[in-house]
């Protein structure tokens, strides 16, 4: 398939070429066949995930709320790949109507769908438990919970009945909220989703249908130094949570806070996961596992765990106080 490089004024996108991971599997046919849905896939996360899923031969339906963007990712898939393998639909994955529409516009172009990339989110929805508007807990949930368990039940009766899918969802490894992220309005409307996505494992096992988390951790392209200033707090503002450097150094020198992971990259861990999804089954884990598994190296060589001695999500402290999700890769 003829791959090209693509530019976009309006996505914040690098060329991608996965052709270095043969040996993780990852080949310009090892998804050929497969149609994917990635919410939120016109953004850093499931942008990432939707090119590199593309690029590893997949059909990719991007259900996103940002029409400009969406249009964009359409656009650039189809032409990075040479082939029409993207179709863009305008979703607001709170609306039942919209995943309504989404399985219909998804069906009617690729005939069906094998992998659910449940991704989408606004982050800007958080804040502390004791001022937080209630609305905003409601809008976190509403795309967290609601969103998650509508696309569930669109599109998993039809890979049990085929006996074949996978079902994963872009987690955090916040699930309480520690001073850095700044508010539990966000966690806890990702700890539901988590806590949706991981029953569905049981819900599902033996039927073909394989579920995991995967933890995007510290993906996004980002210049720091373009980046204003936050706007100074107006009287009547909740609190800003307070910048603890011990935490953020806590933080960095945990395993698997490697430093920014570019999006490409990203996709090409989820791929990664996609192809091993029976091994993961019932395993929530961070990007750098994946990466670990896959001896890649990125972004920072010297700060990658040998593979096979990657570490484990229930290792980190944040979440083993809140739940005990599977092995990963080293099961
Ligand atoms: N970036 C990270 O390092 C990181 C770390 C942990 C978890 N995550 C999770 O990964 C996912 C993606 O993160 P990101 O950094 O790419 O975020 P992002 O804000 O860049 O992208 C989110 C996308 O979701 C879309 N979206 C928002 N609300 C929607 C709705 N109601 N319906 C449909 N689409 C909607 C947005 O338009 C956007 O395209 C999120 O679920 C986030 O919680 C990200």
């Amino acid at each position: 398939m003829a791959k090209k490089t693509v530019t976009s004024e309006i996505l914040n996108i690098e060329p991608i070429d996965l052709s270095n991971l043969a040996s993780c599997g990852i080949t310009e046919e090892c998804l050929a066949g497969k149609t994917a849905v990635v919410t939120g896939g016109a953004s850093n996360v499931g942008l990432g995930y939707a090119r590199a899923l593309a690029w590893s031969g997949a059909n990719v339906v991007v259900a996103d709320l940002n029409e400009t963007a969406g249009n964009e990712t359409q656009r650039v898939i189809n032409e990075e790949n040479g082939r029409d393998c993207c179709l863009f639909v305008k979703v607001n994955v709170t609306s039942q109507e919209d995943i309504n529409n989404l399985k219909e516009k998804a069906l009617a172009k690729f005939g069906k769908v094998d992998i659910l990339i449940n991704n989408a989110m606004n982050m800007r929805l958080n804040g502390p438990v004791l001022t937080s508007k209630v609305e905003d807990l409601e809008s976190s949930f509403q795309i967290s919970a609601k969103g998650v368990m509508m696309a569930i039940q669109a599109f998993v009766p039809a890979m049990i009945e085929r006996g074949y899918g996978v079902v994963t969802y872009s987690a955090t490894q916040f699930h309480y909220c520690p001073p850095m992220v700044g508010g539990t309005i966000y966690t806890a409307g990702k700890a539901a989703a988590t806590s949706l996505i991981m029953s569905l494992a049981n819900e599902v096992k033996g039927k073909g249908v394989y579920v995991f988390c995967l933890t995007p951790a510290g993906v996004a392209r980002i210049d720091f130094s373009k980046m204003p200033a936050p706007p100074a707090p107006k009287p009547g503002d909740p609190p800003m949570p307070k910048f603890d450097p011990q935490m953020m150094k806590r933080m960095m020198s945990m395993p698997g806070f490697d430093g920014m992971v570019p999006p490409e990259a990203g996709g090409a861990a989820m791929v990664y996961c996609l192809l091993n999804a029976e091994k993961l089954h019932g395993s929530g884990f961070l990007v750098s596992d994946a990466f670990n598994a896959m001896n890649f190296p990125y972004p920072k060589p010297e700060t990658v765990m040998p593979p096979q001695k990657g570490h484990r999500l229930p290792d980190m402290e944040l979440t083993m106080a809140f739940c005990t999700m599977g092995p990963g890769f080293d099961a």
